[in-house]
């Protein structure tokens, strides 16, 4: 179960590797982290693009694995390698619309269609794992089908500890407002997700009735929000110095030759709205040497 008024890092795929949850974590120690969805095909097959997702949980606390696909051994045995792993509890994912997962190989969010199989999964999941098992669903597949309760009743039913709500369909994707409805009478607690950028936020969505709130695009190039939310920390004197800690992660964990195209998008988050940052954007975009990078960094921030 969680506590009351938790907070969350979202997974977000491409983003919330090991190197990320750690810049999040110097600024809120021991905060609940979800990782990159993970496939349960590439997981159980062993795949090696998809091994970085499970690795050093032990070390690492409080990590939520996310897992998804449509059948449901294939869910239990993932979920057991990350538990065995070290993941804190495995999150099931029923909610991405991306064609890929939802259309293509009925996960994510066509869960939200077949309730049944939603059902099986997480009880295959439930009973294939010793620690807590939550899903992660949008209010429905579209404006005329918003039955995200009846899916959180099923998920508890099958033994889920929690769901997270993000409050858009499936058809809206991340576009428009995402919508809190008021939560009564859930058989589990639910956290809100979906356009949560500041403590007044969170603290609207605690008021209707959530247990807990998840942060996703807000901590994009400002992962001390977390820190500001909690009141553990407050955002950096220089953000350079996050955006090098960062790079040098990245590094250690992909190799320098992977971890400079990836750190790019990371750059432009942290110099978004800055002065010049739109010049530094297209230097960093030509950049393909780690020390080179490095320099910019120095240079953009006058890092000392
Ligand atoms: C680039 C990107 C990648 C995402 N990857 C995942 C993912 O792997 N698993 C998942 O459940 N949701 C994923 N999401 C959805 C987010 O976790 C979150 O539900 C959504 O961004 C709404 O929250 P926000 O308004 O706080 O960003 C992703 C969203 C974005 C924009």
């Amino acid at each position: 179960m969680i506590p009351h008024n938790q907070i969350f890092a979202a997974p977000m795929a491409g983003i919330s590797d090991l190197p990320f949850r750690t810049i999040i974590r110097n600024f809120a120690p021991g905060l609940m982290c979800v990782t990159e969805m993970i496939s349960c095909h590439s997981l159980v097959g062993r795949h090696k693009n998809c091994l970085r997702n499970f690795e050093n949980y032990g070390a690492e606390g409080n990590v939520g694995a996310q897992i998804f696909g449509a059948v449901p051994d294939l869910m239990a045995d993932a979920a057991k390698i990350l538990a065995d792993a070290g993941a804190t509890w495995i999150d099931i994912n029923m909610g991405c619309p991306v064609p890929k997962v939802a259309t293509r190989t009925n996960a994510g969010a066509f869960l939200m269609r077949d309730h049944a199989l939603a059902g099986r999964i997480i009880n295959a999941v439930v009973r294939a794992v010793n620690i807590p098992v939550s899903i992660k669903t949008r209010l429905g597949w579209d404006g005329d089908s918003m039955d995200w309760a009846d899916l959180i009743h099923i998920a508890a039913d099958n033994g889920a500890s929690w769901a997270t709500l993000h409050g858009r369909t499936r058809a809206a994707g991340y576009a428009g407002a995402a919508v809190h409805p008021k939560i009564e009478n859930m058989p589990i607690p639910i956290v809100a997700n979906g356009d949560l950028n500041t403590r007044a936020d969170v603290d609207s969505v605690l008021d209707l009735g959530y247990a807990g709130a998840m942060i996703g695009r807000a901590m994009l190039g400002r992962p001390w929000i977390f820190g500001e939310i909690l009141g553990t920390a407050h955002a950096p004197d220089n953000i350079g110095h996050v955006a090098l800690r960062h790079l040098n992660l990245m590094v250690e964990y992909y190799g320098a030759q992977t971890a400079v195209p990836m750190f790019r998008k990371h750059l432009a988050w942290y110099s978004s709205g800055l002065p010049n940052s739109a010049e530094f954007r297209i230097k960093i975009n030509k950049i393909t040497d780690v020390n080179a990078i490095r320099n910019e960094i120095l240079q953009f921030w006058g890092c000392a």
